[in-house]
């Protein structure tokens, strides 16, 4: 299936939060295109997935869109502003919510409530009303007991959640999550199924797990060659099947 690419001419009329048009990238020292040509737009109100296979450039898209990375074509516009320069994406980053693939690269701090109240207080929040936003947040997740706890000793998961509340503390106008339900036992993920069901918030949600995505998502994206597909072009599905093999676990090829 060639590589397509989201038609610009979008028929909706929400107001764009990401766009990014004809964006390339490459890793200093490599050739290889990780983005190449890439359009994205992602409008108020949108829950879109974005499953594709390992190395396909997820997190590279992610970190294209946070400034982390800098393409070498191509505009990037956050909420309406074009991003050019440093000071740009500073601006925003406090409006565009990152959930790190990687937990450790977003928790820092002694304790998960300093974790949380880290963005608030960075917003100019006085240290009562983060504290208080923070605790909020942690209720809201069910795991307010961390609250005293050091960071680096939870568990994956835990870690997990805590950098859910860090980043849902900064209000951010769109959240961006890089594989949310990785290292999560079940009852976590409907737990985060129901807790981005109940958010009134755009976002953009990177996994491999279907079932997950077609929960809290309207449509499923993919990404090739560099590009992204819109679900005009995937079509992720599930069949019943027979043969041979009974119950032994088999590979379809
Ligand atoms: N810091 C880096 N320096 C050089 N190459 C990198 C770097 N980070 C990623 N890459 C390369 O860029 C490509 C895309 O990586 P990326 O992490 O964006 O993929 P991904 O789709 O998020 O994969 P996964 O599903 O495993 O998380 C890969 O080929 C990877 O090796
Ligand atoms: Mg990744």
């Amino acid at each position: 299936m060639p590589a397509s690419q989201i038609e610009s001419n979008n028929l909706e009329d929400r107001p764009s939060i990401i766009k990014l048009t004809n964006i390339s990238f490459s890793y200093p020292g490599s050739k290889t295109r990780v983005l190449d040509c890439l359009n994205l737009d992602i409008r108020t109100g949108d829950r879109i997935g974005m499953m594709a296979p390992n190395g396909s450039g997820k997190t590279t898209l992610l970190h294209t869109i946070m400034g982390l990375c800098k393409p070498e074509e191509g505009g990037i516009e956050v909420l309406g502003s074009p991003m050019k320069t440093e000071k740009d994406f500073t601006r925003i980053r406090s409006r565009v919510g990152l959930l790190f693939q990687d937990s450790d690269d977003q928790l820092f701090c002694p304790t998960v409530l300093d974790d949380v109240a880290f963005g608030p207080l960075n917003l100019g929040y006085s240290r009562h009303q983060a504290i208080d936003a923070s605790r909020n947040i942690l209720k809201n997740l069910g795991i307010e007991e961390f609250e005293q706890s050091v960071t680096h000793r939870l568990s994956g998961g835990q870690k997990r959640l805590v950098a859910l509340a860090a980043v849902l503390a900064m209000s951010p106008a769109i959240l961006l999550l890089d594989e949310p339900t990785a290292g999560l036992d079940t009852a976590v993920k409907e737990k985060l199924i129901h807790i981005l069901k109940n958010l009134d918030i755009t976002y953009f949600v990177i996994s491999h797990e279907f079932d997950f995505l077609s929960a809290v998502t309207d449509r499923v994206y993919s990404m090739d060659s560099g590009k992204i597909l819109t679900d005009d072009e995937i079509h992720v599905h599930h069949h019943e099947h027979i043969h041979k093999h009974g119950k032994h676990p088999h590979v379809h090829k």
